[in-house]
């Protein structure tokens, strides 16, 4: 077992690395996205050319063409995208092991949901990252592709379906994650064997004075449409991380849905505005946006009837507390007794009655409405603590 202080210096520098490429890549296809959704009829005649677009930023104008096929003569200096998407992936990964592949128990794996063993955690981790690829890429090859819509369609159903089966071997919040990643690891995979490998075909039939084929543009088409109607919802699953509502929710694959959903929406909303599309073509995505984060918000808020367990009439504080101390306090305590931690995990005291009854919403959010806490839930915390903590702090945690 490494270091603490050393894994958690890794996994903020890599954090830190993995937001910044990200970054860099989402820009750019933001930006190149927009820009050839954008583009005018270009004015002066140069052979190929089949638009143009003028901007102004940090004090410079720019004027861009776009060539329709490619130019007569290859430019010597011809800049590639592909780094950004490349280092978003490796250090994305790199994180993930480190947090959770290094911490897999107290992360990737929820006894209460499937016991598993670090290693074999790990390794359906990597084989849903490899599956979720193969079988994307399958999909795109096949002659369900032909229909964008139907394909879409095909993928959403799929995506929401690996959420639920991630829910049921792998800890709430490492479902969740996972989600993002197999989407993102086909985003990157996306830009690594099928766009690059295709435009650099493309360049070269050209630099041989052949016609480049067809379907290695329209395939580059699709898969570069396909990440960018993915990147919203894949930020959304990075970062809800630390907002036990969505991923620690018992039906999180269906957070999953509404989250791909609401990304899809707002994505579109920016790609017609950028191609020129105003008035009624761009009214309904806003509305329809706030319609369903605000049924997402309350879907969050219900607990569904299968959650089973009920407190049996009013709960004691004597009784709360003591499910606190079994399940709690090794870790949320002013010196940890869990070999996990030297420092209170983020400063949450819970070694006293005071100190519970000033945290019972924090309480109610991690341990009651939710499974974010226990983490590792080594001590197999189960449905009914929870509802009884949940009833003494709905009843005003009587004493
Ligand atoms: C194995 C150690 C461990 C145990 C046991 C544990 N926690 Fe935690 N807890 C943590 C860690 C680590 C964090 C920081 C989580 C993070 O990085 O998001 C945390 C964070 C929290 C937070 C703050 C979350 C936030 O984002 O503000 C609360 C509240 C909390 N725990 C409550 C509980 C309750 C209630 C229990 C018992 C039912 C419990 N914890 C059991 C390790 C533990």
């Amino acid at each position: 077992m490494i270091d603490i202080q050393v894994q958690e210096w890794a996994s903020l520098l890599l954090r830190w690395a993995h937001l910044i490429a990200g970054i860099g890549w989402i820009g750019a296809s933001f930006h190149f996205i927009a820009l050839d959704l954008g583009l005018k009829r270009s004015k002066q005649d140069v052979f190929g050319v089949t638009g143009e677009s003028w901007s102004v930023h940090g004090g410079g104008f720019y004027h861009v063409r776009k060539y329709g096929v490619a130019p007569q003569a290859m430019p010597k200096d011809l800049h590639w995208y592909q780094w950004d998407a490349y280092a978003t992936w490796l250090t994305g990964f790199a994180l993930m092991f480190v947090v959770y592949y290094l911490g897999a128990e107290r992360y990737l794996i929820d006894p209460t949901v499937r016991e598993l063993s670090a290693g074999w955690a790990v390794a359906l981790s990597v084989l849903f990252l490899a599956a979720g690829w193969f079988v994307y890429d399958g999909l795109c090859r096949s002659p369900l592709a032909r229909d964008g819509r139907t394909l879409a369609a095909l993928l959403f159903v799929l995506m929401v379906a690996t959420a639920y089966g991630l829910s049921l071997v792998f800890s709430g919040r490492a479902a969740f994650l996972h989600v993002g990643a197999i989407i993102a690891t086909a985003m990157s995979a996306n830009v690594f064997f099928v766009i690059i490998p295709n435009q650099k075909k493309v360049v070269a039939a050209l630099v041989a004075g052949e016609t480049p084929d067809p379907a290695l543009g329209r395939a580059a088409k699709l898969r570069s449409t396909h990440n960018n109607y993915l990147t919203l919802p894949v930020l959304f699953m990075m970062i809800s991380n630390h907002y036990p509502m969505t991923f620690g929710h018992r039906w999180n694959w269906v957070v999953v849905a509404f989250v791909l959903l609401i990304g899809f929406v707002i994505r579109h909303f920016f790609n017609r505005r950028a191609a020129g599309v105003r008035g009624a073509g761009l009214a309904w995505q806003w509305p329809t946006t706030v319609a369903l984060t605000l049924a997402l918000a309350a879907f969050t808020g219900w607990t569904p009837p299968d959650a089973g367990a009920t407190a049996d009439g009013p709960v004691r504080t004597a009784e709360a507390v003591a499910i606190v101390e079994t399940h709690c306090v090794s870790c949320h305590a002013a010196e940890p007794t869990h070999p996990w931690f030297v420092d209170t995990p983020m400063e949450v005291h819970l070694d006293s009655e005071t100190a519970i009854r000033a945290r019972a919403d924090q309480i109610l959010a991690q341990a009651v409405r939710t499974n974010a806490m226990p983490l590792g839930n080594e001590t197999g915390m189960t449905d009914k603590e929870r509802a009884m903590l949940g009833a003494w702090i709905d009843a005003g945690m009587p004493d």
